[in-house]
């Protein structure tokens, strides 16, 4: 889990800013060319301008280099790091934006299961993605430059004392990979818990009304708590990790420090080595120190973006509902065939539907009946291919719905399904949402044809209402009435209502039920419903038992 590999999966999310990513390394590379001849100017300065006591003016035209080389420095790297927020910022959204697009199209078989809070908060990890390309990080990854044009500079300085440096860099290495894989392990563990407490959030926020009816806050705030701890555990036994891997760096720096200064004073005693020479080389050491402790920090940043990187590449590589479904419908939906299906939620459950076989053709109107939980929602939900059958098979057109784009399907399908969801929006947004060709003209028409103008008068601003997130302030029947518009308003094949009425009072039921009975609103028409008054026009009715009743 989270192996380096991962990092090349960006390599398509890259791609679409190559030419930014590149420019700004080779900013970045520029800016380390550089700082490079700096440290040896310093140390010629002592050597050949200030203890022999050279002219001012030698030493001022160094400094002016110095001054020079800095600033030019500090422009590039300006130019250099702003390009990268740019390509940081592309690259997330770029994730961000894939990973919406698989979980709508994921099966309803995993997201039913996933919690929602859950989902949310993998999509939320695509920022830690973001930050490989933060210019900070991408300064560490570059800084191997420096180290290489530091170790050429050295060589050429003093090759002995580098050696010294060459047999400390590994146990640099030694100390960091070894606390680099537990803290690898704890990050995967914080994250995990961390999704769990964001889980458990949800479920509070989604279920605040029922939380407060029922005084669940005790249940609630121990179930949060217990889930708190964990990640509280998880989070300390990361943040101590950290800790060690950082001091145990700065220990074996700080020793380095102490082993060169012993034996550059010796070669210097000696007359091997200059003072200018020995303050060049630590300069030079000192950034070969910087990289290493810096690539050791950068497993830090990289392992947990390589653990993102994978979760996320784990949705976006999941098989969605239409992956190998290669038959499209292009023709009206003219029958529809249940052949044998049996569907269970749970691979060890019992089956919800058991061996159902129904056929429905053009012209025909259905009532699904039977007990709650029988199942007739899930059918319905098998019909629109939200779930696959666990057995036998569903015909649209004689063709096997296994194989066909459910895009294609769910396009010929007009639903008020028995949970109605309202987004966030105006009242004409929701009777229009997954319209391209219809407009307001189109729904004020529909509105005067269904004769249900009062019940759209009769919110604050007609169809412009703002309706807030899942529809708090729009009543149960207000809600049927713009979902059963938001059905019909383009021409379906089937229409197919599940209790789409059973919020509405009596007249507004007559209403619709009216429109259903006597229009010819669409080729298939189901209506699932526990009340049967006024459902007498249908011509064939299916009612649902409890399996183990059979
Ligand atoms: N997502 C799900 N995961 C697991 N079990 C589920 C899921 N949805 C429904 N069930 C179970 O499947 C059974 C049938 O549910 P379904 O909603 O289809 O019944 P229904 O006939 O529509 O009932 P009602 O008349 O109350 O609307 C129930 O026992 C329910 O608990
Ligand atoms: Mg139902």
């Amino acid at each position: 889990m989270g192996g380096y590999n991962n990092l090349l999966k960006l390599s398509r999310y890259i791609k679409k800013c190559k030419f930014n990513f590149f420019a700004g390394i080779a900013g970045m590379i520029i800016c380390s060319i550089m700082y490079t001849p700096v440290p040896y100017l310093m140390g010629y300065v002592i050597d050949k301008v200030l203890i022999p006591h050279k002219s001012y003016i030698e030493l001022y035209k160094i400094i002016a280099v110095l001054i020079l080389l800095h600033v030019l420095r500090y422009v590039i790297s300006i130019f250099s790091k702003s390009i990268f927020i740019k390509v940081q910022n592309s690259v997330v959204n770029e994730v961000r934006v894939s990973m919406m697009d698989k979980i709508i199209d994921l099966p309803m078989s995993f997201l039913g299961k996933k919690e929602k809070g859950y989902i949310l908060s993998r999509i939320s990890e695509c920022g830690n993605i973001g930050s490989l390309f933060s210019p900070m990080f991408i300064n560490t990854f570059l800084s191997i430059f420096d180290f290489i044009f530091a170790l050429i500079m050295m060589i050429t300085l003093s090759y002995k004392l580098t050696i010294i440096v060459i047999i400390i860099v590994p146990v640099y290495f030694f100390t960091v990979r070894h606390s680099s894989n537990q803290l690898s392990e704890s990050t995967k563990l914080m994250l995990e818990t961390g999704a769990v407490l964001s889980g458990e959030t949800y479920e509070v926020l989604n279920g605040i009304e029922e939380i407060k009816i029922l005084n669940g806050k005790k249940i609630q705030l121990r179930k949060f708590k217990n889930k708190l701890n964990q990640m509280v555990k998880s989070s300390i036994k990361q943040s101590k990790q950290i800790l060690f891997f950082m001091e145990n760096i700065l220990l074996v720096n700080n020793l380095a420090a102490i082993l060169i200064l012993l034996f550059s004073g010796i070669f210097i005693l000696n007359n091997q080595l200059t003072i200018g020479i020995y303050t060049a080389f630590i300069a030079y050491m000192n950034k070969i120190f910087a990289t290493t402790s810096s690539f050791a920090s950068l497993g830090m940043t990289v392992k947990p973006v390589c653990v993102s990187i994978e979760r996320t590449q784990e949705f976006l590589e999941m098989n969605d509902e239409n992956t190998e479904k290669c038959e499209i419908i292009n023709e009206n939906i003219d029958s529809i065939s249940i052949e044998n299906l049996s569907f269970k939620y749970e691979e060890n459950g019992e089956n919800i539907i058991d061996k159902l076989n129904f056929k429905m053709n053009k012209g025909d109107k259905v009532l699904i009946k039977g007990e709650n939980g029988t199942g007739k929602s899930t059918l319905i939900k098998n019909i629109l291919g939200l779930y696959s059958p666990t057995e036998g098979e569903i015909f649209i057109n004689d063709k096997k719905y296994s194989l066909i784009d459910k895009r294609s399907i769910r396009s010929k399908i007009g639903v008020v399904s028995q949970n109605v969801f309202l987004f966030r929006g105006s009242i004409l947004d929701n009777i229009l949402y997954g319209q391209t060709n219809k407009s307001k003209e189109d729904v004020v028409s529909l509105i005067k044809k269904y004769n249900l103008e009062k019940y759209i008068q009769g919110f604050e601003n007609g169809l412009e209402t703002e309706i807030n997130q899942n529809g708090i302030g729009i009543s149960g029947g207000q809600t049927q009435i713009i979902a059963f518009l938001r059905a019909t308003i383009a021409k379906k094949d089937v229409i197919i209502l599940d209790e789409g009425t059973s919020n509405m009072d009596t007249e507004t039921r007559k209403i619709i039920l009216k429109i259903l009975s006597e229009r010819d609103i669409c080729n298939i028409l189901m209506i699932i419903s526990h009340q049967e008054d006024g459902i007498e026009f249908v011509n064939k009715t299916l009612c649902l038992k409890k399996t183990n009743d059979n």
